[in-house]
């Protein structure tokens, strides 16, 4: 995700350590923000019975917003054990470079280090603003993503690893998405001048950034795999979705919480939840089995919503790991399943914790210290 104004995060530290010989420890930080909030966290590994060697079945580990770009970021990515994931998958929900080489050298990293590599584009992905002459339209660079995938032996299509199934869901963000009420009476900047995809993204005639055709456009190509997902949706004890883009707003900070308050009408779709909702059912599947994983907006969440587990573990830019302490190079995806179940909560998730215990306050506009003091209100 870029903005030019880069959304507010007071998230803390993510440390996942899931090396197989790793020791086990803890300590206790404390983080406190301008909001009159403060809280005890526990920089925690989460220690699974896998990570000492044992795992029964495939482990799942999830990351999004690679942004292999940074340089910082790459070298995140060679850093990755070559031996410790032989037998893993990993899921990568979108946003892994800009330009189509860095995604392939990316890509193939990756590959390198995991049994099963699976992946959903992200909107910096289709940018074609320093592709030259390569590419006549991001829909173009879109199925090239999808042909270098098939050859380096990633999985962009739903399929069955045991008893788990993964299903990769394209989707794409809609205005109409953000059903909340709007701040007003700030001079913040409109959607085409704060979001690079208006600029960076071409589109073909009938498809804009501007309405909802790019979010019905992905969604239908979904249609494609629905017999797959019938199987796996009779054969499977456990189902994970996932997709770059956010399938509901309960899963982002509300506006007032926000650096830039417009940010919700470019991260997510109606659609994406439907899509969701009919694979995993409208109050998701028996026994905890449904979790949907997504990326996009750089804020690490862990929340059940009506039965299905939303989780997002980003890697995001190396200026906002630095500012929001997310884990620096000590960070490494989130193991989500292992001996076949699923894990504890990603841990810390500075947002999803707040929205557990504070009720949403859409209809409180009064913008949050940190982002009032970023904006100059109208004149009247
Ligand atoms: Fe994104």
């Amino acid at each position: 995700m870029v903005v030019r104004f880069s959304p507010f995060s007071v998230t803390l530290s993510q440390q996942s350590h899931h090396r197989r010989r790793s020791s086990c420890f803890s300590k206790q930080v404390t983080v406190s923000c301008s909001y009159g909030m403060k809280r005890n966290e526990l920089e925690r590994p989460q220690i699974l019975s896998s990570a000492l060697g044992n795992s029964d079945g495939s482990r799942v580990f999830v990351v999004s917003d690679l942004h292999t770009d940074y340089d910082e970021n790459l070298k995140w990515v060679e850093c990755l054990s070559t031996v410790n994931y032989k037998d893993d998958v990993l899921l990568v929900a979108g946003d892994v470079a800009e330009t189509y080489k860095t995604f392939f050298v990316t890509m193939s990293l990756l590959r390198e280090r995991f049994e099963h590599v699976f992946y959903v584009p992200g909107n910096h992905d289709l940018w074609c603003r320093r592709e030259g002459k390569n590419y006549v339209d991001s829909l173009e660079k879109f199925n090239k993503l999808l042909d270098a995938c098939k050859r380096i032996g990633v999985e962009t299509n739903a399929k069955a690893v045991g008893a788990l199934g993964i299903i990769p869901l394209f989707s794409w963000y809609h205005e109409s998405f953000d059903k909340e009420k709007d701040i007003t009476g700030y001079r913040i900047p409109s959607l085409e001048m704060a979001c690079k995809d208006f600029h960076a993204c071409n589109w073909p005639n009938g498809l804009s950034n501007g309405d909802i055709s790019l979010s019905l456009y992905f969604d239908a190509l979904n249609d494609k795999q629905m017999e797959v997902i019938k199987e796996i949706q009779k054969t499977c004890d456990h189902i994970i979705t996932f997709s770059h883009f956010v399938p509901r707003q309960e899963l982002c900070p509300e506006k007032r919480m926000l650096f830039y308050p417009k940010l919700p009408k470019i991260i997510g779709s109606d659609s994406l939840e439907d899509r969701i909702r009919s694979i995993h059912g409208a109050h998701g599947r028996k026994d905890a089995s449904s979790c949907h994983v997504f990326g996009h907006t750089h804020f690490s969440w862990d929340a059940v919503v009506d039965g299905i587990r939303y989780v997002q573990a980003p890697l995001a830019y190396p200026r906002e790991r630095k500012r929001r302490m997310i884990g620096g190079e000590n960070w490494l995806p989130f193991c989500l399943y292992a001996d076949k179940n699923f894990s504890n909560r990603l841990n810390p998730c500075f947002w999803s914790n707040y929205y557990s215990v504070n009720p949403r306050k859409p209809h409180d506009t009064k913008l949050a210290p940190w982002v009032a003091r970023f904006y100059k209100k109208n004149k009247v």
